[in-house]
């Protein structure tokens, strides 16, 4: 989402990139703006660094992070094999918000960063600020989203701040970031099919106009605490992004959703709950709550990837007790922002019929 503000930032963090670069290099962690979320960026190849992302995150160390880089010659450094498909990818989706596991390349990388897995997580971030960085520092920078493990991933710099304040060497503030939710991970085989292991920016669509085959890892679908898929992307397995309230998503019928909600947040209400509704433009009128928080229109999913983390933060900011979320149809950018609804709800969803 470009905007005056947006430009100004740029500016400002651009200017200031160069002392954020050194301190890359210098083994300092140094949060940064992408086109999905703010990324907590440390040199991937210096361990002490990866080890204080981890520390900051308070993140478990069998998750592995994602490697970001300004240009693909730096690939063949840690990279040791890109097969055909994974090629046809990187033509179409990068730089943007698409992560391509790989097979990695031994001894470059610290460990930690890919948690001892023997294939590394790597994207091209679609964002000025990104790429001027990641050119400066001149090395892989590993970066997951800059706010602490379990809390909602930061869209401003605002929000870095208040997780991470006093934990890391700098932020460089580039404005509200554009996707708003986190890049696209997948896995791309040499028959030519591609498993997506998290929904991202990338949609699912967009990958079938490369991609003969596109299919969802199963392990995805599956709410972790009950089920016995392994999952193959070691993030999927952690609930994310919980509100400190309970949250519960409303699928079905349109009005009959509204029905159920409106009622439900009344009955709320009476036992002394503080109330919030997520909810798209052309039903959040009808609600009264505490605090009623858009996800844009139902018709234009990528307002609601958009606005969907600060939302969920602003839920903790007003102290809210009872939340409900309108669920939204899984495709195109709907298909991530109801895998982070159910991950930020415990999986805890009602179908009303
Ligand atoms: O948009 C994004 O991807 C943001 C920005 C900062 O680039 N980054 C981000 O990183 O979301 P993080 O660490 O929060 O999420 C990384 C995800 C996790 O789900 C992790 O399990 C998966 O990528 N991942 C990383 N390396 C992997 C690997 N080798 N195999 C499978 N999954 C991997
Ligand atoms: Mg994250």
């Amino acid at each position: 989402v470009q905007n005056g503000w947006q430009e100004q930032h740029t500016i400002q963090a651009m200017e200031h990139l160069e002392e954020a670069a050194q301190l890359l290099r210098d083994g300092s962690i140094v949060a940064f703006p992408t086109e999905t979320v703010y990324g907590l960026g440390a040199d991937a190849r210096n361990t002490s660094a990866v080890e204080a992302v981890f520390e900051a995150k308070g993140r478990p160390s069998d998750n592995p992070l994602i490697v970001h880089i300004a240009n693909r010659e730096q690939l063949v450094e840690f990279v040791s094999e890109i097969n055909e498909i994974s090629e046809a990818l990187m033509n179409a989706f990068w730089p943007g918000p698409l992560t391509i596991i790989l097979p990695l390349k031994p001894g470059v990388l610290s460990a930690r960063v890919t948690a001892g897995l023997d294939t590394v997580g790597v994207r091209m971030p679609d964002h000025p600020v990104a790429l001027q960085l990641l050119a400066l520092a001149d090395c892989p920078v590993a970066a997951p989203s800059a706010n602490r493990s379990g809390r909602p991933s930061p869209t401003l710099a605002e929000h870095v701040q208040v997780d991470l304040d006093g934990r890391i060497a700098g932020i460089v503030d580039g404005g509200a970031t554009g996707v708003g939710v986190e890049s696209t991970v997948v896995q791309a085989d040499a028959d030519g099919t591609v498993t997506i292991l998290r929904p991202g920016g990338i949609t699912a669509e967009q990958l079938r106009t490369v991609a003969s085959e596109v299919r969802v890892d199963p392990g995805l679908a599956a709410d972790h605490n009950e089920s016995l898929v392994a999952p193959r992307s070691p993030g999927m397995k952690y609930t994310h992004y919980a509100p400190k309230g309970a949250l519960c998503i409303v699928d079905g019928d349109a009005s009959k959703v509204t029905d159920y909600i409106s009622s439900r947040l009344h009955e709320a209400k009476g036992r002394g709950e503080v109330t919030a509704v997520l909810a798209f433009s052309e039903h959040i009128g009808q609600y009264q709550a505490d605090g009623l928080f858009s996800l844009g229109s139902m018709d234009r999913l990528a307002e609601g990837a958009h606005l969907l983390y600060a939302a969920l933060r602003s839920c903790d900011e007003m102290g809210a007790s009872y939340i409900l979320a309108e669920a939204c149809p899984s495709t195109g950018l709907g298909a991530a922002i109801m895998n982070r609804l159910l991950k930020a709800a415990g999986h805890q969803i009602i179908h009303v019929t």
